[in-house]
């Protein structure tokens, strides 16, 4: 009895943390284990640049934070490849503060850039800015994440979203042989930001390979929440990831163990190996944690075993891409498109192209990260 009116009181607290959690913007305290900035660049953009010539013309760069490395070596890889064309790069960061990245884009306007390049934090709140540029002529390039509800954007360079969700959903199903084991196996999700199209996208991946182990009762999700909306995570905060790891550690798992965190990012697996290290899990019961954009952060935990898989994103093959875009709206180039179906942004189809993901883990890292020269086996024994 007394076990029961704990269990309830536990799951009370942990029902209203987790909707304070979804519902603030928690750029708020650094967690214990946060995404090492990359204070140089990590990667060498391609040499083959053709030579500089001075255009005069300027780019306006805008990206999300710098609280994640990938934004770092985005930023760095646009800017570097761009002056290497000759143009003139105003790359701005906006701490996943939605009205900061606002004022920079109608900043860039105002200083006359030729073209913007924008990663959002939340696109639905750069609609009206986006039509202030198309009205000066400004062509927009959306980088990353698809830029929602505006006609103003010419072209989209990213990651197939779907194919990181389902490489994901992937690994798990080969690596604990789901199609074929007698056992069951513990899972709890951490998905995306609910403001950023690629999260949505990542789950719906993710769940065409899951869902059917879920209904046959293979994988087994304790706290009950499979839906994108309990558990996406606003703003794609590590320290809402480890809060929730932690509620459902304390909630669901004090007599078995969870054998599975299917999380979306590097920064939740961070936060989820902070919960487990919390709750006393040991290498005899880690359990198998996902996570995205190979970060130097998590290919070290990967090695180390703390975290199993993540996905490898070549930023420098992101930026090229972009540059293309660039090249194309500014000097009427003809850019490389590979993906005129997916991307409706609710106004209109967004030709894009689409970088492939890749799964890295400990048994490939080195040949995709180290070999591929994204980092040096120097910087992953640091
Ligand atoms: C990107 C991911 C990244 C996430 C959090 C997404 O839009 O596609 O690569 O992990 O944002 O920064």
């Amino acid at each position: 009895m007394k076990k029961k009116i704990l269990g309830a009181l536990l799951s009370v607290a942990m029902a209203a943390t987790l909707l304070v959690g979804c519902g603030t913007n928690n750029a708020s305290a650094p967690a214990e284990e946060k995404t090492e900035a990359a204070t140089e660049e990590k990667a060498e953009a391609k040499e083959e640049a053709p030579a500089a010539e001075a255009n005069g013309k300027k780019v306006g760069v805008a990206m999300p934070t710098q609280s994640s490395e990938r934004w770092i070596n985005d930023g760095g890889n646009m800017k570097k490849q761009l002056e290497a064309l000759g143009y003139e790069v105003d790359l701005q960061y906006a701490e996943d503060d939605v009205q900061m990245q606002v004022s920079q884009i109608e900043n860039m306007i105002a200083s006359g850039v030729n073209c913007l390049v924008i990663a959002s934090i939340d696109s639905s709140a750069l609609v009206n800015v986006e039509a202030q540029a198309k009205e000066a002529g400004i062509p927009i390039i959306a980088y990353d994440r698809l830029l929602m509800d505006t006609d103003a954007v010419s072209y989209y360079a990213t990651f197939d979203n779907k194919g990181v969700g389902t490489a994901i959903g992937k690994y798990i199903e080969e690596k604990k042989d789901l199609a074929n084991t007698s056992e069951t196996f513990t899972i709890e999700f951490f998905m995306g930001s609910p403001d950023d199209n690629n999260a949505h996208m990542l789950y719906a991946g993710l769940m065409e390979v899951l869902q059917p182990y879920l209904d046959n009762g293979t994988l087994v999700c304790k706290s009950g929440r499979t839906s994108f909306d309990d558990t996406c995570i606003l703003r794609w905060s590590q320290e809402t990831a480890q809060q929730n790891c932690e509620n459902y550690l304390t909630g669901f798992y004090a007599d078995e163990d969870l054998d599975i965190c299917a999380t979306a990012f590097d920064g939740f697996a961070y936060g989820c190996k902070a919960a487990l290290e919390g709750a006393g899990y040991t290498e005899e019961n880690w359990p198998m944690i996902t996570g995205q954009d190979a970060e130097l952060m998590a290919t070290k935990n990967i090695i180390s075993g703390k975290q199993t898989m993540s996905i490898y994103k070549d930023t420098r093959l992101l930026a090229e891409k972009c540059v293309t875009m660039v090249q194309a709206v500014l000097e009427g180039a003809e850019p490389e498109i590979n993906d005129t179906e997916q991307y409706n942004n609710g106004k209109i189809v967004v030709p894009s192209y689409l970088c492939t993901p890749v799964a890295v883990d400990k048994d490939n890292y080195k040949e995709i990260i180290v070999d591929g020269g994204y980092y040096t086996e120097e910087q992953l024994a640091e």
